[in-house]
């Protein structure tokens, strides 16, 4: 294409990062305003409760009824402002996928409140007094991290007006009838981990004209060399010539900004273990190629560096965090454009790893950019090679088709790894299902012209992807995790359509919780 063409993505953006709401929270005192909302949480066992705060705050037509309720959450509209109580107990019943899918403190407090907190928007109330009584870790966890991500919403790249929307926030616990301080090492864990999700939905929502492979790979950049242990390696279009990563850089040829492996390199002191290597797919853009998708598949495409984003915001908590061990986070950006010098239907392409792979569809890119990046993951010599590895991607339609847009499949080569990864997912309702690796579909993959194709017609299409996958992690433990990463409505405490931080959750508690012996 004429080489005077126009930028259409300006290299001065600066994106920014999400900031915190909790981080303003006062955790004494009473407010000062004049509209005041209270939330009250009660801890498990303390169900009765709900039912004298009704009786207190409700407006007189309400408390009869709320007085009978049942609900796990009543609202009222109380005289100086509105109340919500949020009174949960685990519910009995029988019980299947293990439990997987129950309700746990954690996320039922999360949801709840985030949800709260966005409906609180239409009261424009001045301050907002949350009182905990006699409630457990989980809860509060959930209460604070469902707070923050209420919190956010797209405010743009440019200008940051935080939070102007929202009340002051008081923070209060009583156990019993004492007055007792918040936690405030839970708090700050709940901050940090409501911020990775936050980073994670906030680099799903800027649009693709903003976000390319270059302002993506400066903004990682930027953010993440200042923190303390680690590096931060952008392995440019030459890089990766020299690198052979042909089937990465076939993706990206036909877009203005080369694509580029960003490598976030974590080695906190001390600690000589084997490294984990985390691995997101970063499309900027996915039109999908010359094999071009029909306007209402393209439409949410900016949201195809999920994956990547869910990588970058699971990095920035574990530095933040100062977790233990090192970490290695690659993300596999480029933008799936359409040009005269896009990759070709036909077209065959040799590997990083080798393998010669003919293209069949253009708009399976992404597994073609995550096998070059995989392959650079699980072949780091010496001290770096890693223990496993974990990719997380928006990899196939097929499999929101299979599982939809709530619950990630899960693919591995490894039980206990899947197995911890289900169990961090379950725990932190950020769910995934583990669907099988049939090496027997991989035989459609065979071709005369190379030694495989990128893409099949047939059914199973996220079980494909993943088999082509599993050919570039050379055996090692490994597991995929192909989300949706977007939330289509509001739900929960997410409070818009967007950008959803899938897997953040997960990832973190699967790292927090990492005993598995491999
Ligand atoms: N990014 C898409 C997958 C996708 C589409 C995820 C819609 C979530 C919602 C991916 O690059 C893609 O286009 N995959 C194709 C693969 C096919 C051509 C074999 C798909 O799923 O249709
Ligand atoms: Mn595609
Ligand atoms: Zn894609």
């Amino acid at each position: 294409m004429a080489t005077s063409r126009k930028s259409s993505g300006s290299s001065k953006t600066t994106l920014v990062s999400p900031q915190s709401y909790l981080k303003s929270a006062r955790l004494k005192g009473s407010p000062t305003g004049k509209k005041i909302a209270h939330f009250f949480v009660l801890g498990a066992g303390q169900k009765s409760l709900a039912e004298k705060f009704a009786k207190k705050w409700a407006p007189n037509w309400q408390k009869e009824s709320l007085a009978k309720s049942k609900r796990d959450v009543i609202h009222a509209v109380g005289s100086a402002g509105p109340v919500w109580i949020f009174s949960w107990e685990p519910q009995k019943g029988p019980v299947s996928h293990d439990g997987s899918f129950e309700d746990h403190a954690y996320g039922w407090h999360r949801d709840q409140l985030g949800s709260a907190l966005s409906m609180l928007k239409a009261y424009q109330v001045d301050s907002l007094v949350i009182e905990f009584l006699s409630t457990g870790e989980d809860t509060e966890r959930g209460a604070f991290v469902g707070l923050d991500m209420g919190a956010y919403t797209f405010r743009g790249t440019r200008e940051q007006k935080e939070f102007a929307d929202l009340p002051n926030l008081w923070l209060l616990k009583k156990n019993g009838s004492k007055t007792v301080e918040i936690n405030k090492q839970l708090l700050t864990e709940a901050m940090l981990e409501a911020r990775a999700v936050n980073l994670a939905r906030h680099l799903v929502n800027t649009p693709p004209n903003e976000i390319n492979p270059k302002t993506y790979s400066e903004f990682i950049s930027r953010e993440f060399s200042k923190l303390s242990g680690t590096t931060v390696d952008v392995w440019n279009e030459k890089k990766m010539r020299d690198e052979k990563m042909r089937l990465m850089l076939a993706v990206g040829q036909g877009a203005e900004h080369p694509p580029c492996l960003v490598h976030i390199r974590y080695r906190p002191k001390n600690n000589k273990a084997k490294p984990l290597a985390f691995v997101g797919k970063g499309i900027t853009f996915d039109s999908g190629g010359l094999d071009i998708k029909p306007s209402s598949g393209m439409r949410w495409m900016k949201k195809d560096m999920g994956g990547s984003a869910t990588i970058a915001g699971l990095a920035w908590w574990a530095i933040s965090s100062d977790y233990p061990a090192p970490l290695d986070f690659y993300l596999a950006i480029a933008e799936n454009s359409v040009d005269g010098k896009s990759f070709r239907p036909g077209d065959v392409i040799e590997a990083r790893n080798g393998l010669k792979v003919e293209i069949h569809n253009t708009d399976a890119e992404g597994r073609l950019v995550l096998a070059d990046a995989l392959d650079v993951a699980v072949t780091a010599k010496g001290k770096d090679e890693p223990e496993m590895v974990i990719n997380a991607a928006t990899l196939t339609g097929a499999c929101r088709v299979a599982v939809g847009a709530e619950i990630g499949g899960l693919f591995s080569n490894h039980d206990p790894l899947a197995k911890a990864l289900h169990q961090a997912g379950a725990e932190t309702s950020d769910f995934n299902w583990q669907l099988p690796l049939f090496s027997k579909y991989a035989s459609t993959f065979s071709t005369p012209f190379g030694d495989l194709v990128n893409a099949t017609d047939g059914f199973g299409g996220a079980i494909t992807a993943a088999l082509f996958l599993e050919k570039f992690v050379k055996q090692k433990p490994w597991a995929h995790l192909d989300i949706y990463a977007w939330a289509d409505k509001a739900s929960g405490a997410l409070n818009s359509m967007g950008g959803n931080g899938q897997a953040v959750q997960c990832l973190i508690q699967f790292l927090k919780s990492k005993t598995i012996q491999l």
